[in-house]
């Protein structure tokens, strides 16, 4: 058996694990940083990295403690050193650094935007259970199409294998976690603002919403993304057409003049614009692939979008109506989380692809152009 530990600070989680063989989770401790960064309607960078250095000691312990293991049973560190907020990620990758080199045991530096399409692939245990299902069986997956919808990243890849990706298309603009996140300023429903706001949006009815919110799908073939004409739509529609222009630019509205209903009817309007975009670029990617003759076997979603309720729905039933295996993450790997990376971590381990001790931390990713 090989065991991985796995940390992972790139924006406002503090978070450690151990994943047994890449896909068994035998812990998953994730340290939030909504608290702090909730009166600010948005994440500060400086708040996060100092947090994260007061908190990923304790966050690691427990890791250890619930998966009942020690450090120099680790077989290898896993960390996830890019993409993020360079000061959180620094946090995380010099933590590992020091944890490598005192137990004498290889380092690994993981793409975050990559292990996120590896989350679905994982099982967890039922809390305080040994793990139940076997997990996956990789020929079972690969070649899969993969979609990441987290906070700053909207991208779809074809998978030859976990670790052989290409991308297929990225939003030109917006993110659809950060549109959710403008959309939730916009009505005002508070923070963290997609979970939120996908709550409010159960309550909500869309049809209420005339004339629809739009579905923006670019060019006839293309399978790039662009939220941002939904997020300024729905600021008119709840605000009203700005008045004057530039920084003296203001409405004659805001979503308090909307009763409880209509709030949760946008809500509802947004979530179906954003989702039905989604899943209509994942219908023109399966086209595209079929016409290429790489048909994937599963249409994988990872990132923390993939937690909302109306996508999991939507995907499972896509997936169905193809013929193809749907996996979302359960979840606690939906958002970010240390799990992903010490499983993604096993597939470089088994390859024997190591990294030095002065591993960077980088803000950007490599894979938005595989
Ligand atoms: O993957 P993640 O935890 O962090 C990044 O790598 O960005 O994703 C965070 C994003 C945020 O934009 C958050 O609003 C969104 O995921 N999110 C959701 C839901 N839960 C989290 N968006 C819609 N519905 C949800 N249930
Ligand atoms: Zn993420």
């Amino acid at each position: 058996m090989t065991l991985i530990l796995g940390l992972e600070t790139s924006c406002d989680e503090t978070a450690a694990a151990v994943v047994a063989d890449g896909r068994r989770v035998l812990s998953n401790v994730i340290a939030s940083q909504h608290d702090l960064h909730g009166q600010y309607g948005g994440v500060v960078p400086e708040i996060a990295s100092r947090a994260h250095l007061e908190r990923l000691t304790p966050v690691l312990r427990e890791s250890l403690r619930q998966a009942r293991v020690a450090l120099p049973e680790m077989d290898a560190v896993a960390v996830g050193n890019s993409p993020g907020l360079i000061g959180s990620l620094v946090v995380g990758v010099s933590a590992a650094q020091a944890l490598a080199w005192s137990l004498g045991k290889p380092l690994i530096g993981i793409d975050h935007v990559r292990a996120h399409l590896y989350a679905p692939t994982m099982t967890l245990p039922a809390e305080g259970a040994k793990p139940t299902s076997e997990p996956l069986d990789p020929a079972d997956v690969y070649p899969a199409l993969g979609l990441v919808v987290s906070g700053g990243h909207t991208s779809l890849y074809f998978l030859a294998s976990p670790t052989d990706l290409r991308l297929l298309g990225k939003t030109i603009d917006d993110a659809v976690g950060e549109a959710y996140d403008k959309a939730a300023v916009i009505l005002d429903v508070g923070y963290p603002g997609g979970p939120k706001l996908d709550r409010l949006a159960q309550q909500g009815d869309a049809r209420h919403v005339q004339p629809p919110l739009p579905r923006t799908l670019l060019d006839k073939d293309s399978l790039d993304f662009s939220f941002s004409g939904l997020k300024t739509s729905l600021l008119y529609r709840v605000r009203g057409q700005p008045i004057g222009r530039g920084p003296a630019a203001h409405f004659r509205a805001s979503a308090a003049d909307l009763s409880p209903q209509q709030r949760a009817d946008f809500a509802a309007a947004f979530q179906e614009a954003a989702v039905d975009t989604l899943i209509l670029k994942l219908q023109r990617a399966l086209e595209r692939l079929d016409t290429e003759g790489q048909p994937p076997r599963s249409i994988l979603v990872g990132g923390g979008v993939s937690a909302n309720s109306l996508l999991r729905r939507r995907l499972l039933e896509l997936a169905s109506e193809r013929g193809l295996r749907g996996l979302i993450p359960p979840m606690p790997l939906c958002l970010d989380n240390a799990a992903m990376i010490a499983g993604f971590a096993f597939e470089y381990f088994r390859a024997g692809r190591f990294d030095s001790l002065d591993l960077p931390a980088l803000a950007t990713t490599a894979v938005d152009s595989v």
